[in-house]
C-alpha cells in the first residue's frame, strides 16, 4: 500500500477488500469509477459525481488487455500514472478522491491474458444480445472484455455506486444489463458527455491526434447536433420520424471531409439497441458513430466514437 501526497494507493485485490471491509463496517457509502487512466475532464467529471453522492470514492486505473484485439492499440495506449495521479490530487476542492486502484495484469488475470480469444483460459462474461452490434461489429470481442474486467472490479470493490460515461453509449447498456442480470448490487450511474469547447468529445484517444485534427474532428458532433435537430423538427410535424434521413444527414456532413472514414452512423433503441427505422417520440433513440481520422505524424487511423440521444 503506498500513500501519495493525499491518496492512498492501492496495488492488489487484498488491500482494495480491507479497505472496504472497514467502510462497510462503519456504513460508508462507497463510489466507484474504472478508467483506463490517460485522465481527462471527462473522468473527472465521473469522479466529481462520485464525490457528490458517496462517503468514499476508489477511482481505479487499469488497461484492460481482455478488450483490446491483437491488432489493436494495447501497447500503444496512452499510460500517463504519475500525470493521472496528479490530476486525482489537485483537481478537487472541497472533498478528495479516497484511493486509486492500480493493479497489475497479473493480478486481475491470475492464469495470465491472451488477447487472442482462442488461447484465453478461465472465467469470461458476456452480456448476449448488446454486445455484437455497432461497436461489436468491428470489435466483436471488446464488450466481452469490459463486462469480464468490470465485474471482476465490482467484486473487488463492491461500491454502492459505479459510475460510467455517456460518451460510451453501448458500454453503458451492456453494463446496465451486467449489473441487473447478475444481481450485482451496485447502482449503476450514467455521467453526461463532457466535450471540449469545439464541441469534440474528450477522449484519452484524442491524444493521438494534432491540434488541427481536434478542430477538424469537432465536425462530428456538429454532424450529430444537425441530426438532432432535423429529428425535432420532423418530430414536431407529429408521428414517427424516419431514421434514415438523420443518418444520411449525419453522413454527408461528416463525409465532406475525405480524410475521415465512416465507420457507421446508427440509430439504436435506447434499451435494445436494435436498429431504429421509424424513431418514435417518447421512446426515442441513441444515435451513435465511429468515425476513424489521420492521426498525427502517422499513417494509421483512430478511431473516434460520439452519440446524441433523441428523445
Ligand atoms: P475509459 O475509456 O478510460 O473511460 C472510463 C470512463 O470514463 C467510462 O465510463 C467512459 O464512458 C467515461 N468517459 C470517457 N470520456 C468521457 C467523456 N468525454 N465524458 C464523460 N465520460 C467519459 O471505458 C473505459 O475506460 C473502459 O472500458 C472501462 C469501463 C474502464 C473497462 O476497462
Amino acid at each position: 500500500m503506498t500513500i501519495s501526497s493525499k491518496i492512498l494507493i492501492l496495488r492488489t485485490v487484498s488491500q482494495v477488500r480491507q479497505w472496504r471491509a472497514k467502510l462497510f463496517s462503519d456504513n460508508q457509502s462507497v463510489g466507484f469509477v474504472p478508467t483506463m487512466g490517460a485522465l481527462h475532464a471527462g473522468h473527472c467529471s465521473l469522479v466529481r459525481k462520485s464525490l457528490e453522492e458517496n462517503d468514499k470514492t476508489i477511482v481505479s486505473i487499469f488497461v484492460n488487455p481482455s478488450q483490446f484485439a491483437p491488432h489493436e492499440d494495447l501497447d500503444n495506449y496512452p499510460r500517463t500514472l504519475d500525470r493521472d495521479l496528479e490530476i486525482l490530487e489537485s483537481e478537487f476542492s472541497d472533498k478528495q478522491v479516497d484511493a486509486v486502484f492500480v493493479p497489475k495484469v497479473s493480478e486481475m488475470y491470475p492464469n495470465g491474458i491472451s488477447l487472442d480469444i482462442d488461447k484465453q483460459k478461465g472465467a469470461f462474461v458476456n452480456v448476449h444480445g448488446l454486445s455484437e452490434q455497432l461497436e461489436g461489429i468491428t470489435r466483436p470481442q471488446f464488450f466481452r472484455g469490459v463486462s469480464t474486467v468490470v465485474t471482476k472490479l465490482l467484486n473487488i470493490v463492491q461500491p454502492t455506486r459505479v459510475y460510467f460515461g455517456q460518451k460510451d453509449a453501448q458500454q453503458c447498456v451492456v453494463i446496465n444489463n451486467l449489473v441487473r442480470d447478475l444481481m450485482i448490487p451496485t447502482k449503476v450511474r450514467v455521467v453526461q458527455t463532457v466535450r471540449e469547447s469545439n464541441g469534440l468529445a474528450m477522449s484519452s484517444r484524442n491524444e493521438y491526434l494534432s491540434k488541427e485534427m481536434k478542430d477538424r474532428c469537432s465536425i462530428i458532433y456538429k454532424a450529430l447536433k444537425e441530426g438532432a435537430s432535423l429529428y425535432n423538427e420532423n418530430r414536431e410535424k407529429g408521428g414517427k420520424v424516419n431514421s434514415s434521413i438523420i443518418i444520411d444527414r449525419i453522413k454527408d456532413i461528416v463525409s465532406q471531409n475525405d480524410e475521415f472514414e465512416i465507420e457507421y452512423v446508427a440509430a439504436s433503441h435506447p434499451e435494445s439497441l436494435e436498429d431504429v427505422e421509424l424513431i418514435e417520440p417518447g421512446v426515442g433513440a441513441i444515435v451513435s458513430c465511429a468515425i476513424k481520422v489521420p492521426k498525427e505524424s502517422s499513417t494509421e487511423k483512430a478511431r473516434l466514437i460520439d452519440n446524441i440521444i433523441l428523445q
